[in-house]
Parts: C-alpha cells; structure tokens; sequence
C-alpha cells in the first residue's frame, strides 16, 4: 500500500461523509493560482480539526501558520458568533491570498490574519488569550517556541494540535534537519511538561504519510 491507494481512500472517506464545498474549493483554486505550495491540511484533516475545535466549544482559536487560509476556513467555521481566531502568517503574499478566501468563507470579521514570523507576533498575543484551541503548523524548526507560546497563551481544558509531526518517518532520524530537530525537540518538552498530557498518531492519506500530535493543557 503506497500513495495511490491512500489517495483513492481519502478521496472515498471525503466523498462518503462530506457534501462538496465551493468556497473550500476556490480557496484551494485561489491558493495554486496565486502560486502558493499545497501544503494545506487534507479535506478531511481539516473536518477533524473543526470537529476537535466544535468539541472544545473553542470561542478563541490561535493559528500558527495560514497559507492560504484552508485551514483557517475549518477552524473559522467551528466558532461561535462571538468567536475570534487569529492566524499568524510570515509571508504578506500568503496572508493577502487567505484574507481574500476568508472574506468569501464569510469569516472576514472573525478571523484575523497577521503578518510575521511566529516568533515576534506570539508575545503580543497576551490581551487575546487564553485561546481554547491552538493549531501549530508553520514552520517546525520554531515547533518548541510555538508549543511554548501556545501553552502560556491556553487555560486549562485548552487543546493544541500540532500538524506534521512525522514528515513520512523522518522524525524518528535523531540527526535528522532543523525541521526534524524541532518536531523532537518540542516532543521532549511535551513529555518533561506536567501541566500537559499528550499524544501523536500518524496518519496516511492524499497528503502522504505524516501525523497530529495533540496536546490537552490540563493545569
Ligand atoms: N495551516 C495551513 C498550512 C500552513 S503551511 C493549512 O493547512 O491550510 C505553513 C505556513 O507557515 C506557510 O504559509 C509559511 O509561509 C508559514 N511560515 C513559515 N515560517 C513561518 C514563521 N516563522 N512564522 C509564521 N509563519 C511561517
Ligand atoms: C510542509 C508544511 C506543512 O505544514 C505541511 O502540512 C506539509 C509540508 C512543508 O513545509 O514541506
Ligand atoms: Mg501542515
């Protein structure tokens, strides 16, 4: 079992259970036509996440790393009226593609798209938190601040979900690249933190082989 199967199962699982949707679609349409890389969540990791956001009953979303705002989209529609979500984005021609598929979601009020590297937005982020739900998925090697960040930006029962955390095996190659590095390193500081409990679950599908590791904030 290889790429093409995976590829065919997803395109089943997101056939089967999710109706078609025009303005996720023109936002992926928008992303490629802009030239962005479609490193997007899949249709059906980007259910998952509003699905896990939607059981957190989050009011408050943090989103480390937009693209073109596919991701964004899923998280921004599992908030209440009175939600808020802001996603940070180091490059401004990413940003400017997910604010214009964000205003077509309908979401342009809600979600907020600011410009920067992770790093120097987080510490400004105080006056907004604590966030219920914080979605991790911008560049690894910084995966220890953002972790770091977006636990002392939650509240206990506060979920953070971190994307890409088995790079088709790569993590397990402890001299592995500065991505590598990071995804483990932010692992050993999960494990050695007591005020979390977590875990991480690969997965297979359009996107390749990869994995979520989920993180509940419990003190
Ligand atoms: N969450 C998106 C995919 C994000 S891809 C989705 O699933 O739809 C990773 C994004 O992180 C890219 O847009 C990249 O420009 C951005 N990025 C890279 N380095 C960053 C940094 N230091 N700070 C903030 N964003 C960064
Ligand atoms: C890459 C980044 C992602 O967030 C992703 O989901 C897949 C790939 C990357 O930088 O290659
Ligand atoms: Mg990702």
């Amino acid at each position: 079992m290889s790429q093409s199967d995976w590829t065919a199962v997803d395109a089943y699982l997101v056939e089967a259970l999710q109706a078609p949707d025009p303005v996720l679609e023109q936002a992926l349409a928008d992303s490629a036509a802009a030239g962005l890389p479609a490193i997007n969540v899949a249709p059906n990791q980007g259910k998952l996440l509003q699905l896990l956001a939607q059981t957190q009953g989050a009011r408050r979303i943090l989103e480390i790393g937009t693209l073109g705002g596919y991701s964004t989209i899923w998280l921004g529609r599992a908030l209440p009226p009175n939600g808020r979500l802001i996603s940070l984005e180091y490059e401004a021609r990413h940003a400017e593609v997910a604010r214009g598929n964000l205003a077509r979601a309908g979401l342009a009020k809600q979600v907020e798209v600011r410009v920067g590297r992770g790093v120097d937005l987080l510490p400004d982020l105080a006056g907004e938190a604590p966030f219920d739900f914080t979605f991790i998925d911008a560049d690894k090697a910084s995966n220890p601040d953002y972790f770091a960040w977006a636990l002392k930006l939650s509240k206990p029962g506060s979920l953070i979900v971190v994307d890409n955390v088995v790079r088709g095996g790569g993590v397990t190659d402890a001299k592995g690249d500065a991505n590598i590095q990071g995804i483990r390193r932010m692992m050993q500081m999960i494990a050695a933190e007591p005020r979390v409990t977590a875990t991480a679950v690969q997965t297979v599908g359009s996107k390749g082989w990869d994995g979520f590791c989920l993180i509940r904030v419990v003190t």
